[in-house]
């Protein structure tokens, strides 16, 4: 039984030994990914869910999808729309497929797409 301790502790030597060099640039990488959107990542979402009718720019309009380069919409209306979607026009409704958390933060990231 005794024989076999020798292996957690040299794992963790090696692990401690490792980490020592490479953790502060661990948590660097981290925390700069989170400080630049502070939530949810409107822009990754966007990718995700959304490019595949709206494009990655916002304006490829698969299937009628509206060109959000030129939307005029208001950031609660995107919201809104995002959330119970536009079924007689095709837009997926994203309410329990999204937080509204990310909602809020893929709304916002679709206002960016404007210009
Ligand atoms: C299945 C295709 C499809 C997907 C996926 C989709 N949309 Fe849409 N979206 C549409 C269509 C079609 C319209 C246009 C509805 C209309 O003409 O009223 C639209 C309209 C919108 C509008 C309203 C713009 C305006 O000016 O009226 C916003 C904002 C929007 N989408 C954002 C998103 C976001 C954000 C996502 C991802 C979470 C997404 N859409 C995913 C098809 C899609």
């Amino acid at each position: 039984m005794l024989r076999y301790l020798w292996i957690p502790c040299l794992l963790c030597g090696f692990l401690l030994a490792c980490g020592g060099g490479e953790n502060p640039n661990f948590a660097n990488n981290g925390a700069s990914a989170d400080a630049s959107s502070a939530g949810p990542n409107g822009k990754k979402i966007f990718k995700t869910h959304c490019v595949a009718c709206h494009g990655v720019k916002g304006d490829m309009g698969v299937n009628g999808a509206a060109n959000l380069n030129v939307s005029e919409l208001p950031i609660r209306e995107r919201i809104q729309t995002i959330t119970h979607g536009r079924m007689e026009k095709g837009m997926t409704p994203y309410k329990g497929i999204l937080s509204p958390e990310e909602i809020k933060a893929v709304a916002e990231y679709t206002l960016t797409l404007k210009g």
